[in-house]
């Protein structure tokens, strides 16, 4: 039986993370190729939801389902045991992407080189800073006319706020790609278009002004001696440390497409990634190598077929030994509870599990008793700091049509932002249902579950609303001018803060000087300091 301390270090858990397109599918798939979990190409299947029309929906949700079981990964590559978090490709489910975020201890973020730093990877960057996760860019598409190296390095040190050290430097791109240049090796990496099988076509020099590098490739090795004098100049020494502090990334250059520079990115990721890290509780800092048990659910996936209403919440374990068949605490209810049947899931096939480590993920059936950000442990009193909520982007008034069903209405709304499928908010002056999102995808999924699932006939009014903020403040002398003049625009979230929900950025900025005591916060912790033992029912 492994012991806690080994398997926490032989044990990496990450995600990869991009703008829709830049590669990661595809990646993500050569990674598992190396790891020997696929035998060949093609057999992860896509998660990413292409824009479908209204009616369409169910087909999403279809293809939703696909991310189920891809939603966690393993594969062991130079003794270790990796894991890998599956995120939504699709913008409409970026809050899935960013709650998946707090389960992981590390990144790969990919970039495509025609396209540079596009939106979703500037958001993705901003939750990885608030925790300074340590991040591996990849830069992706080589085989491609993409931007200059430097221009691209410029830009994502410029908008994703990180500094950066290429690791490897191309020769090339495009039609001209003739290879990649492993700087701390001396190794030079030559280029194949080779989708399918895994080969190597390296060879080792003394230094980038081996006679042998320009004999190979011609003026390339120039050209590359040139940039590399400028890039050590530029750039420094790479430190681990910083690496790990969250402040510098390491950056590839590769094609993941013909499984180029995938090899030496992986290699590196072994090397320096976080083993999993220590977490904090209301209860202080809890150790992976801790004896005690714990972890918490950071995303909960429902089966959209109404005969099977069960949920799976995945959880990631931070410190101990999760076993079958044990009781455990569930802490925000009070209550013992153990699991029959915890299972990974592994390119379409799940699996029974008997025991977990720190940084695993394990999926728990679930019906109906949790909620995102819910720690389990072995008894003690304490919940998982670091899981934060986001301001969602659109809002729509949620309407019940028939007025007999109020009941059901208010039970799904509850259930499903549990999930953490959307917000809901309350108005402070009467008892309007504002739900919010960040994606207008998710109004069709909650008006079709609702209506199937719970029965409550309904339907959503836009709003003009463009921002939500939580508002914090000490005394109400601090919202005073807020409540009066704004008290149409408070509203309380599920767990009773106060949110105020703003029709513009001018509106938005006079609440702020308005009311300068009080604060306006675009995300809010999900677990609070103090916790209070719910009543279920
Ligand atoms: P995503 O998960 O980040 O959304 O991206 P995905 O891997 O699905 O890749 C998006 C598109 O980019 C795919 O083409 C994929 O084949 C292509 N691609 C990925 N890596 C490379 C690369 O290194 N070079 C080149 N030239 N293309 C790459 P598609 O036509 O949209 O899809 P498909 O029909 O090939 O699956």
């Amino acid at each position: 039986m492994a012991s806690i301390l080994n398997s926490v270090q032989h044990r990496k858990t990450f995600a990869i993370i991009s703008h829709p397109d830049a590669g990661k599918t595809t990646l993500t798939e050569k990674l598992l190729l190396f790891g020997g979990a696929i035998q060949e190409a093609g057999a992860v299947k896509s998660n990413k939801i292409r824009k479908t029309a209204t009616s369409d929906f169910l087909e999403i949700e279809k293809q939703r389902g696909i991310s189920v079981t891809t939603s966690v990964m393993n594969f062991n590559y130079g003794g270790v045991k990796i894991n890998l978090l599956d995120t939504p490709g699709h913008k409409d489910f970026a809050e899935d992407t960013y709650r998946t975020l707090t389960a992981v201890d590390s990144v790969i973020l990919v970039i495509d080189c025609v396209k540079g730093v596009e939106e979703q990877t500037e958001k993705l960057m901003n939750v990885c800073r608030m925790r300074n996760t340590p991040v591996i860019v990849f830069i992706n598409k080589l085989d491609r006319e993409g931007r200059p190296p430097i221009e691209l390095l410029d830009e994502i040190e410029e908008k994703l706020s990180i500094k950066v050290r290429p690791l490897s430097w191309p020769v090339g791109m495009g039609m001209s790609f003739t290879g990649v240049y492993n700087i701390f090796n001396n190794t030079f990496n030559f280029f194949r278009a080779n989708k399918q099988k895994i080969e190597k076509d390296m060879e080792t020099f003394n230094s980038p002004l081996d006679p042998r590098l320009r004999e190979l490739i011609g003026d390339g090795a120039d050209v590359l001696n040139e940039e590399l004098d400028l890039v050590n100049g530029v750039y420094g020494e790479f430190s681990e440390e910083e690496y790990l502090n969250g402040h510098i990334a390491p950056v590839f250059f590769g094609s993941a497409l013909n499984n180029f520079g995938v090899k030496e990115l992986l290699d590196t990721f072994v090397k320096i990634a976080p083993d999993p890290r220590s977490r904090e509780t209301t209860k202080g800092t809890v150790h992976p190598e801790d004896d005690s048990f714990s972890g918490f659910v950071f995303k909960i996936h429902a089966n959209l077929d109404p005969k099977h209403r069960d949920r799976i919440a995945f959880l990631r374990v931070c410190s101990g030994k999760f076993e079958r068949n044990t009781f455990y605490y569930h802490v925000r209810l009070g209550r013992q509870i153990k699991f029959a049947n915890p299972a990974t899931f592994m390119a379409r096939d799940k699996s029974l599990i008997e025991e977990a480590y720190p940084g695993d993920v394990i999926g728990l059936y679930d019906s109906g008793i949790f909620k995102i950000g819910d720690t389990l442990t072995e008894g003690e009193h304490m919940m998982f700091k670091g899981i934060p909520t986001f301001s969602p982007e659109i809002f729509k008034e949620l309407v019940l049509n028939d007025p007999f069903k109020s009941k059901q209405l208010d039970k799904g709304i509850m259930q499903l932002t549990d999930e953490g499928l959307a917000q809901v908010f309350i108005e402070h002056n009467g008892n309007r249902k504002v739900v919010g999102t960040v994606g207008d995808l998710q109004f069709d999924v909650i008006q079709y579950r609702l209506i199937n699932e719970y029965g409550a006939d309904c339907r959503f009014r836009p709003l003009s609303y463009i921002k939500a903020c939580w508002v914090v403040y000490e005394a109400v002398t601090d919202i005073a001018e807020l409540l009066r003049i704004r008290s149409n625009n408070l509203f309380y979230d599920k767990h009773k803060n106060l949110v105020f929900m703003a029709e513009s950025t001018y509106q938005l900025n006079a609440a702020k000087e308005n009311n300068p005591k009080a604060k306006f916060l675009f995300n809010i912790e999900h677990n609070p300091e103090t916790v209070d033992i719910e009543r279920e029912g």
